[in-house]
C-alpha cells in the first residue's frame, strides 16, 4: 500500500477477529521496526511479543481490559492474536552516551534536553502501527499503568520500562474512542512557519 494511504488508513482499531497471523507477517513488522532512529544509534528499545492465548489474557488483565469492557469497548488485547509489549532503556542511553564520542568537552555526560529513548521508543511504536495497516492488519497501543506488574509478568528485566501494548489482529468494526470527539485540531494551530507567532503560509 502506498505510504500516504497508510498513514490516513491507520487508526486504533479497538476489535479483532479470531483471524490468526501467520509468524511471518509479524516477523516483518518486527524487522522493519528495528529500523527506527535512535539517538546515538543506541537501540534501547526492546519488544515482548506475546502470542499464547492464557499469557494474552494475563497482560490484558493488567492493562484493565475488564474496564474497558464496562466502558462498552471490546476485549482488543485478550482477543487480538498478537500483542507487542513495547519497552525502552535509559540504562541503555546512558550507557552509549558515555562512550568517547559522546561526551561532552569535559568528558562528561551530556545534559539530556529531552528523554530521548522515550522519542525512539515512539518511533519504533509508530513503524509497527503503519506496518500491521500495511499488511491489511489493524492495531491499537494502550499504555502501560503497571509498568513493575508488566515486567513480573513476562520477565522483562528492571532497567528495562515497559511503555505501551501494541495489539495487531484484523480489523472487525470496533467501538470508537470517545477521544475522537475533539476532531483534529486546525493545520495553523499545529503548523508554525518562520516562527511561532509569523503569519501561517496559505
Ligand atoms: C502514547 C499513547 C497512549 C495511548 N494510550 C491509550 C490507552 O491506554 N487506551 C486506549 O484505548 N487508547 C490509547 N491511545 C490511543 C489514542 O486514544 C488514539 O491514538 C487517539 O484517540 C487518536 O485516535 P487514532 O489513533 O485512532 O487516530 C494512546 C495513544 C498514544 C499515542
Amino acid at each position: 500500500m502506498e505510504f500516504e494511504r497508510t498513514v490516513l488508513k491507520r487508526r486504533m482499531v479497538r476489535h479483532f477477529t479470531t483471524e490468526p497471523i501467520p509468524s511471518a507477517s509479524i516477523r516483518r513488522m518486527l524487522d522493519l521496526a528495528q529500523h527506527a532512529p535512535s539517538a546515538g544509534f543506541s537501540q534501547g528499545s526492546a519488544y515482548v511479543i506475546v502470542t499464547r492465548p492464557e499469557l494474552r489474557k494475563k497482560v490484558a488483565l493488567l492493562q484493565g481490559e475488564g474496564e474497558y469492557s464496562k466502558a462498552g469497548f471490546h476485549g482488543w488485547i485478550s482477543e487480538a492474536p498478537v500483542d507487542i509489549v513495547a519497552c525502552v532503556s535509559e540504562k541503555v542511553y546512558h550507557d552509549r552516551y558515555n562512550e568517547s564520542d559522546k561526551l561532552d568537552d569535559e568528558g562528561n555526560e551530556i545534559e539530556w534536553p529531552t528523554p530521548y529513548w522515550f522519542f525512539d521508543i515512539g518511533a519504533g511504536c509508530m513503524i509497527i502501527l503503519l506496518a500491521a495497516v500495511d499488511q491489511g492488519l489493524a492495531a491499537a497501543f494502550s499504555g502501560i499503568t503497571d509498568p513493575p506488574g508488566m515486567r513480573r509478568l513476562l520477565g522483562i528485566p528492571p532497567h528495562y520500562h515497559p511503555v505501551g501494548v501494541i495489539s495487531i489482529g484484523h480489523p472487525a468494526k470496533d467501538k470508537k474512542s470517545p477521544s475522537l470527539k475533539r476532531g483534529r485540531k486546525p493545520f495553523d494551530e499545529v503548523f508554525h512557519y518562520d516562527g511561532w507567532h509569523a503569519t501561517p503560509k496559505k
